[in-house]
Protein backbone atom coordinates (compact mmCIF):
# COMPACT_ATOMS: atom_id res chain seq x y z
CA UNK A 1 0.00 0.00 0.00
CA UNK A 2 1.18 3.37 -0.88
CA UNK A 3 0.17 6.73 0.69
CA UNK A 4 0.70 10.20 -1.49
CA UNK A 5 0.06 13.28 0.58
CA UNK A 6 -1.43 16.25 -1.50
CA UNK A 7 -1.57 18.76 1.26
CA UNK A 8 -4.54 19.35 3.72
CA UNK A 9 -6.48 16.08 4.15
CA UNK A 10 -6.42 14.85 0.04
CA UNK A 11 -4.58 11.70 -0.07
CA UNK A 12 -3.71 9.18 -2.81
CA UNK A 13 -3.63 5.27 -1.67
CA UNK A 14 -2.23 2.76 -4.06
CA UNK A 15 -3.36 -0.51 -3.80
CA UNK A 16 -2.55 -3.25 -5.76
CA UNK A 17 -2.80 -1.50 -8.88
CA UNK A 18 -5.59 0.20 -8.36
CA UNK A 19 -5.80 4.12 -7.24
CA UNK A 20 -7.99 5.88 -4.42
CA UNK A 21 -8.08 9.59 -3.77
CA UNK A 22 -9.67 11.14 -0.69
CA UNK A 23 -10.79 14.60 0.03
CA UNK A 24 -9.27 15.85 -3.16
CA UNK A 25 -8.60 19.71 -2.20
CA UNK A 26 -5.11 20.52 -3.65
CA UNK A 27 -5.98 22.96 -7.41
CA UNK A 28 -7.17 25.83 -4.47
CA UNK A 29 -4.28 25.21 -1.87
CA UNK A 30 -1.45 27.45 -3.07
CA UNK A 31 1.11 25.13 -1.23
CA UNK A 32 0.06 22.18 -3.61
CA UNK A 33 0.41 24.27 -6.50
CA UNK A 34 3.48 21.55 -7.55
CA UNK A 35 0.60 19.04 -8.06
CA UNK A 36 -1.47 18.91 -11.32
CA UNK A 37 -4.74 17.59 -10.01
CA UNK A 38 -5.79 16.77 -14.03
CA UNK A 39 -3.09 13.85 -13.82
CA UNK A 40 -4.21 12.24 -10.76
CA UNK A 41 -5.49 8.38 -11.68
CA UNK A 42 -8.44 7.46 -9.30
CA UNK A 43 -10.65 3.86 -9.76
CA UNK A 44 -12.33 5.83 -6.34
CA UNK A 45 -12.68 8.76 -4.68
CA UNK A 46 -13.80 8.52 -0.62
CA UNK A 47 -15.17 11.50 0.74
CA UNK A 48 -15.43 11.82 4.32
CA UNK A 49 -17.69 14.85 4.39
CA UNK A 50 -18.83 18.34 2.72
CA UNK A 51 -16.99 20.86 3.18
CA UNK A 52 -15.56 22.64 0.62
CA UNK A 53 -11.72 21.87 1.84
CA UNK A 54 -12.58 18.18 1.40
CA UNK A 55 -14.35 18.16 -2.12
CA UNK A 56 -12.53 20.89 -3.75
CA UNK A 57 -11.23 18.77 -6.83
CA UNK A 58 -13.85 15.85 -6.92
CA UNK A 59 -16.11 16.98 -10.40
CA UNK A 60 -12.68 17.27 -11.82
CA UNK A 61 -11.15 14.32 -10.86
CA UNK A 62 -14.13 12.02 -11.36
CA UNK A 63 -14.63 13.38 -14.66
CA UNK A 64 -11.08 12.94 -15.90
CA UNK A 65 -11.36 9.42 -14.79
CA UNK A 66 -14.88 8.15 -14.27
CA UNK A 67 -13.53 7.40 -10.58
CA UNK A 68 -16.78 6.42 -8.23
CA UNK A 69 -17.21 8.36 -5.49
CA UNK A 70 -17.87 6.70 -2.16
CA UNK A 71 -18.93 8.76 1.11
CA UNK A 72 -22.78 8.64 2.90
CA UNK A 73 -25.75 8.44 1.09
CA UNK A 74 -26.24 12.15 1.04
CA UNK A 75 -23.14 12.70 -0.57
CA UNK A 76 -23.50 10.03 -2.72
CA UNK A 77 -26.65 11.00 -3.47
CA UNK A 78 -25.65 14.34 -3.95
CA UNK A 79 -23.01 13.44 -6.95
CA UNK A 80 -25.30 10.63 -8.36
CA UNK A 81 -27.99 13.94 -9.16
CA UNK A 82 -24.94 15.32 -11.15
CA UNK A 83 -24.67 11.87 -13.26
CA UNK A 84 -21.28 10.53 -11.54
CA UNK A 85 -21.04 6.91 -10.48
CA UNK A 86 -21.49 6.55 -6.41
CA UNK A 87 -21.19 4.18 -3.88
CA UNK A 88 -23.12 5.24 -0.52
CA UNK A 89 -22.64 4.33 2.77
CA UNK A 90 -23.34 5.46 6.61
CA UNK A 91 -21.91 4.70 9.89
CA UNK A 92 -20.85 1.37 11.05
CA UNK A 93 -21.51 -0.25 7.45
CA UNK A 94 -18.77 -1.50 5.58
CA UNK A 95 -18.53 -2.78 1.97
CA UNK A 96 -15.87 -5.11 0.20
CA UNK A 97 -14.15 -3.07 -2.66
CA UNK A 98 -11.99 -4.91 -5.03
CA UNK A 99 -9.28 -3.05 -3.57
CA UNK A 100 -9.94 -4.09 0.12
CA UNK A 101 -12.57 -3.79 2.51
CA UNK A 102 -14.27 -0.16 3.83
CA UNK A 103 -15.63 0.78 6.48
CA UNK A 104 -17.93 4.08 7.43
CA UNK A 105 -17.44 5.46 10.71
CA UNK A 106 -18.14 7.98 13.49
CA UNK A 107 -16.52 11.49 13.04
CA UNK A 108 -17.31 14.33 15.69
CA UNK A 109 -17.86 17.20 12.91
CA UNK A 110 -20.45 18.95 10.64
CA UNK A 111 -20.98 17.98 6.43
CA UNK A 112 -22.98 21.46 4.72
CA UNK A 113 -21.58 21.57 1.15
CA UNK A 114 -20.48 25.12 0.19
CA UNK A 115 -23.68 25.56 -1.53
CA UNK A 116 -25.32 24.73 1.64
CA UNK A 117 -26.70 21.61 0.23
CA UNK A 118 -27.12 18.77 3.40
CA UNK A 119 -24.31 16.27 3.31
CA UNK A 120 -25.48 13.95 6.20
CA UNK A 121 -22.65 12.92 8.59
CA UNK A 122 -19.20 12.98 8.73
CA UNK A 123 -17.50 10.33 8.82
CA UNK A 124 -13.77 8.51 8.56
CA UNK A 125 -13.11 5.36 6.97
CA UNK A 126 -11.31 1.57 7.94
CA UNK A 127 -9.70 0.11 5.13
CA UNK A 128 -8.21 -3.28 5.08
CA UNK A 129 -6.05 -3.89 2.15
CA UNK A 130 -3.70 -6.27 0.97
CA UNK A 131 -2.21 -6.97 4.16
CA UNK A 132 -2.22 -3.60 5.90
CA UNK A 133 -5.10 -1.72 7.95
CA UNK A 134 -5.63 1.80 7.97
CA UNK A 135 -7.69 4.45 9.84
CA UNK A 136 -8.43 8.16 7.70
CA UNK A 137 -10.41 9.80 10.84
CA UNK A 138 -11.49 12.36 8.12
CA UNK A 139 -12.48 15.74 10.55
CA UNK A 140 -12.90 14.63 13.87
CA UNK A 141 -12.58 15.78 17.90
CA UNK A 142 -11.52 13.09 19.94
CA UNK A 143 -14.16 10.78 20.95
CA UNK A 144 -14.63 7.57 22.49
CA UNK A 145 -16.32 5.66 19.52
CA UNK A 146 -12.31 5.15 17.95
CA UNK A 147 -12.11 2.65 20.90
CA UNK A 148 -14.44 0.38 19.03
CA UNK A 149 -12.26 0.37 15.70
CA UNK A 150 -9.52 -1.92 17.05
CA UNK A 151 -12.12 -4.30 18.55
CA UNK A 152 -12.59 -5.27 14.15
CA UNK A 153 -9.17 -4.61 12.76
CA UNK A 154 -5.52 -4.21 13.78
CA UNK A 155 -4.32 -0.89 12.23
CA UNK A 156 -1.05 -0.49 10.86
CA UNK A 157 -1.25 3.27 10.37
CA UNK A 158 -3.98 6.10 11.64
CA UNK A 159 -4.27 9.08 9.52
CA UNK A 160 -5.49 11.48 11.93
CA UNK A 161 -6.11 15.52 12.01
CA UNK A 162 -3.56 17.82 14.09
CA UNK A 163 -4.29 21.03 13.44
CA UNK A 164 -6.51 22.13 16.04
CA UNK A 165 -9.54 24.82 15.95
CA UNK A 166 -11.77 22.92 13.35
CA UNK A 167 -10.47 19.29 14.38
CA UNK A 168 -8.09 17.40 17.40
CA UNK A 169 -4.82 19.10 18.45
CA UNK A 170 -1.80 17.20 18.91
CA UNK A 171 -2.20 16.18 22.29
CA UNK A 172 -6.13 15.15 21.89
CA UNK A 173 -4.43 13.16 18.76
CA UNK A 174 -2.01 11.03 20.55
CA UNK A 175 -5.21 10.32 22.85
CA UNK A 176 -6.91 9.29 19.89
CA UNK A 177 -3.61 6.87 18.78
CA UNK A 178 -4.39 4.96 21.87
CA UNK A 179 -7.73 4.93 21.46
CA UNK A 180 -7.16 2.81 17.96
CA UNK A 181 -4.52 1.51 19.51
CA UNK A 182 -1.74 2.53 16.27
CA UNK A 183 1.52 4.01 17.09
CA UNK A 184 2.30 4.68 13.73
CA UNK A 185 0.39 8.00 12.76
CA UNK A 186 0.17 9.94 9.62
CA UNK A 187 -1.06 13.81 10.35
CA UNK A 188 -2.62 15.63 8.19
CA UNK A 189 -5.10 19.13 8.04
CA UNK A 190 -2.73 21.32 9.73
CA UNK A 191 -0.89 24.38 8.16
CA UNK A 192 -2.99 25.30 5.10
CA UNK A 193 -5.03 28.12 7.08
CA UNK A 194 -3.70 30.62 9.88
CA UNK A 195 -6.52 28.56 12.06
CA UNK A 196 -4.38 25.57 11.88
CA UNK A 197 -0.58 25.93 11.83
CA UNK A 198 1.35 24.12 13.82
CA UNK A 199 5.08 23.80 15.40
CA UNK A 200 6.44 20.71 13.21
CA UNK A 201 9.10 19.88 15.75
CA UNK A 202 6.94 20.52 19.07
CA UNK A 203 4.26 17.99 17.42
CA UNK A 204 6.77 15.02 16.38
CA UNK A 205 8.45 15.38 19.66
CA UNK A 206 4.84 15.29 21.84
CA UNK A 207 4.37 11.97 19.84
CA UNK A 208 7.66 10.50 20.25
CA UNK A 209 7.46 11.38 24.09
CA UNK A 210 3.95 9.55 23.92
CA UNK A 211 6.08 6.37 22.63
CA UNK A 212 4.78 7.37 19.34
CA UNK A 213 5.57 7.42 15.57
CA UNK A 214 4.44 11.24 13.96
CA UNK A 215 5.03 11.48 10.04
CA UNK A 216 4.59 14.66 8.43
CA UNK A 217 4.87 14.20 4.62
CA UNK A 218 6.15 16.93 2.18
CA UNK A 219 3.21 17.86 -0.24
CA UNK A 220 3.72 15.30 -2.92
CA UNK A 221 5.70 12.47 -0.62
CA UNK A 222 4.52 9.25 -0.12
CA UNK A 223 4.94 6.44 2.15
CA UNK A 224 4.83 3.18 1.55
CA UNK A 225 3.14 -0.17 4.25
NI1 LIG B 1 -14.58 19.98 7.69
MN1 LIG C 1 -11.62 20.32 6.88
Amino acid sequence: MKITFYGHASLGIEIGGLNIIVDPYISPNPKAAHIDVNALKADYILLTHAHGDHIADVETIANNTKATIVSNAEIAGYYANKGFETHPMNHGGSWTFDFGKVKFVQAIHSSSFPDGSYGGNPGGFVIEGEHKNIYIAGDTALTFDMQLIPLRTSLDLAILPIGNNFTMDVEDAIIASDFVECDTILGYHFDTFGYIEIDHKEAVKKFFDAGKDLMLLEIGASIEL
